[in-house]
């Protein structure tokens, strides 16, 4: 059974315009998948439509065999908890009255029962296991004291990261995570979501209109375009011939050096 699924999947916003046509895909457990497309190809609909933030008209999604959205009260805890999300705005998760410790250790804190695998021990306290989630992510302790607008962009990323982490999700979803950093800090914030995979063997599905920065975290690739998916293959095989004209198209705008 695949972590995640959909099956033929359709979303209306109006009724002209079908932002997603029959979207199928499916992500399996320990997989990094990426799905890459220009602005307003349907991208972050499919991660609304995971979260719960949309609703679809079409289709099946499921989540390790259960159709969403959840209905029954308790997997719908268990799936909240499992899957955690990055998203291109880290104020929707930051919340600015709050010191850094305590954004972080938020999702543990709603599950107590949860005891992350990386953390040695069980912390003295929420405050220390904070410390050892930002040293996971490479901010020294300095910061657990801090607010978010003491923070730059790719640090409060950084956070954002951590705080999904704390309670070692089966699925991790991105949107965007780094489009609104600097170059540098987005290769530094690709570095480590890349590392922290292969260590925690983590289950990523990453949304960016970069085809670089997918295909630099993901094994298998997704094109978007219009609601559609229009290619998707394995990584060793970006460069085929046969790849649709639309990825060659996105291939050669990676390359292309930005003005
Ligand atoms: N809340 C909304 N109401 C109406 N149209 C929307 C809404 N959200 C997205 N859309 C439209 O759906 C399409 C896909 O948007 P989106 O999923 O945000 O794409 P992406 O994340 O790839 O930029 C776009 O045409 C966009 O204008
Ligand atoms: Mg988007």
């Amino acid at each position: 059974m695949s972590l995640l699924s959909f099956a033929h999947v359709a979303k209306t916003y109006d009724k002209n315009h079908e932002a997603l046509k029959d979207i199928s895909f499916s992500v399996e457990k320990g997989e990094s998948v990426g799905i890459v497309g220009e602005s307003g190809s349907g991208k972050s609909s499919i991660a609304k439509i995971i979260v719960g933030l949309e609703s679809f008209h079409k289709g099946e999604v499921l989540y390790k065999g259960i159709p969403l959205p959840i209905v029954k009260r308790e997997e719908l805890g268990q799936f909240r908890k499992e899957t955690q999300f990055i998203f291109q705005d880290t104020t929707s998760t930051l919340n600015p009255k709050l010191q850094i410790w305590k954004s972080i250790t938020e999702p543990l804190s709603n599950y107590p029962e949860v005891f992350p695998s990386f953390l040695n021990e069980k912390a003295m306290s929420l405050e220390v296991t904070a410390k050892s989630l930002l040293d996971i992510v490479g901010l020294d302790e300095t910061f657990v004291h801090r607010y978010p607008h003491e923070l730059s962009g790719g640090q409060k990323q950084r956070v954002s990261i951590a705080r999904a982490l704390s309670v070692e999700p089966s699925l991790l979803i991105c949107d965007e995570p780094t489009a609104s950093l600097d170059m540098m800090i987005q290769v530094q914030i690709l570095q480590l979501l890349k590392t922290l995979k292969e260590k925690m063997q983590m289950t990523i599905l990453f949304i960016s209109h970069d085809l670089r920065a997918v295909s630099f975290l993901c094994e298998n690739i997704i094109v978007l375009k219009q609601g559609m998916i229009v290619d998707s293959f394995q990584i060793a095989d970006l460069y085929h011939n046969h790849r649709h004209p639309y990825t060659k198209a996105l291939m050669e705008a990676a390359s292309t050096p930005e003005k």
